[in-house]
Order: structure tokens, then sequence, then C-alpha cells
């Protein structure tokens, strides 16, 4: 799987609000900045929310242990969406994933993303002994929203099922530089709010301008 010859952001949404969402505030702005310094840049955009994607069933996971040259139609078909969600990953440039905290973790939406791009063979390998990343996408950003204060090197740190998460799922695909910002407190008072919010605009500024227009494309 080889890259495009243009640069391609790929955006993953996993909020449930698509008004008020302070996940989709903070990718709304690296997604602009990114733009604008990738003039003739794709965006290719995968809104969990408005579409969701269906869980993976028996059949995807027989199709996934299955030789490419011994798929069956209908191991074929179970596995189509797997390959073109893959295809698409494997595409991008930068890969930006937007997230509510639910429950300590990541919204169901975006674990039914995972469980269709995670797949042996296409984005990991495993010798028998150690497992390798196959994902070609170098950098990923993370931009992330939680309700209570207190996760991020906070009292709560223990029960953030969400940042480690995904920062050591995307490593594990090969993804070897990962951003995150993260906006804690989203449910408290209007002035923490707004002040929380800045400073991940600030942070998401940060980041967006260490994406140079050079930057270099993958054949
Ligand atoms: C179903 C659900 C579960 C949630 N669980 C947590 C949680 O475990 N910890 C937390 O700090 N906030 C939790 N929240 C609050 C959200 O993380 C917070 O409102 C966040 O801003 C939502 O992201 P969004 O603004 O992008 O929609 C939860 C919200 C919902 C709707």
């Amino acid at each position: 799987m080889t890259s495009t010859p243009f640069p391609t952001l790929l955006r993953i949404d996993a909020s449930a609000r698509h008004e008020g969402s302070h996940s989709r505030q903070l990718g709304d702005r690296f997604e602009s900045a990114w733009r604008a310094r990738h003039a003739g840049g794709r965006v290719l955009r995968r809104d969990l929310a408005a579409e969701p994607l269906p869980h993976i069933s028996a059949a995807t996971i027989a199709g996934y242990y299955t030789p490419p040259e011994q798929l069956t139609p209908s191991l074929r078909e179970a596995t189509a969406l797997s390959d073109r969600l893959i295809a698409e990953l494997q595409s991008a440039h930068t890969l930006l994933i937007t997230s509510p905290m639910y429950n300590f973790s990541v919204p169901s939406a975006l674990k039914a993303w995972v469980d269709q791009v995670v797949r042996i063979g296409h984005t990991f390998a495993y010798d028998g002994g150690a497992f390798r990343g196959l994902v070609t996408t170098p950098r990923a950003v993370l931009a992330l929203a939680y309700g209570a204060p207190g996760y991020i090197g906070g009292p709560f740190a223990a029960m953030d099922h969400l940042q480690p998460y995904l920062a050591s799922l995307l490593g594990f695909l090969g993804i070897t530089q990962v951003d995150v910002v993260s906006v804690e407190a989203t449910t408290a008072d209007a002035g923490t709010v707004a002040a929380q919010g800045a400073a991940a605009q600030r942070r998401i500024d940060e980041i967006a301008a260490t994406f140079a227009t050079a930057q270099p494309i993958a054949a």
C-alpha cells in the first residue's frame, strides 16, 4: 500500500454531538490550519456519528484470518468495508482523530472503526515473537475532550483509557509521531470551559505549525 502523491488528511470524528462538541471544534481548527499549509491537499472525512460503522461480525473475523487467495465471495464481502477503511488510512499522510471520553474510554463508534482497521497482515504483522506496524501514515493528531478535570497528570490519570489507549494503538500500527491536544473540564463553569478551550486552541496552533508546507510525501 502506498501513499497518494499529494497531501492527504484523514479526519475521523467520534463525538455523538455535532453542536457544541469540543473535540470537533479542536478538529475544525486543526483541519483549517492544515488546509492553509497544504494547498491542493485532500481531506477525507469519516464522521462516525453521522455514518456509524458496523461492528465486525464472525464472518469479518474469519476473513481477517483467511489467506487472500482463499477468500470466498462471502468472506470478501465481509471484509470489503475493512479493505476500504484501511486503504483510506494508508492513503493519508496525516491522521486526525477527534474524540470525547465516554465512560473513561473511546466512544463505541470509534472502537468500531478501530476493529475494522486493525488487521493482521494489513495494518500490523506478527512473526511469532514481535509485532510490527504496517501503517505508512507518518503522523497523527489526537484532539480529545474530557468532561471532568484531572485526567492529564491529575488524580484521575489512572482512569484515562482514552489518550493512552489511542496513542499506544497508533504506535502499534506504526504511526511514529502522535501529537495530542486535550481539553478537560468541558462540563465545568463557563469561565473554566473558556480558559480550557483557549489553552487547547493554542496547543492545536502549535501542533499545526509543525506541519510544514514542504512535508515530504512518501512515493
Ligand atoms: C455517554 C457519556 C459518557 C461520558 N463519560 C465521561 C467520563 O467517563 N469522564 C469524563 O470526564 N467525561 C465523560 N463524559 C463527558 C464528555 O467527555 C464531555 O462532555 C466531552 O466534552 C464530550 O466531547 P464533545 O464535547 O466533543 O462532544 C461523558 C459524556 C457522555 C455523553
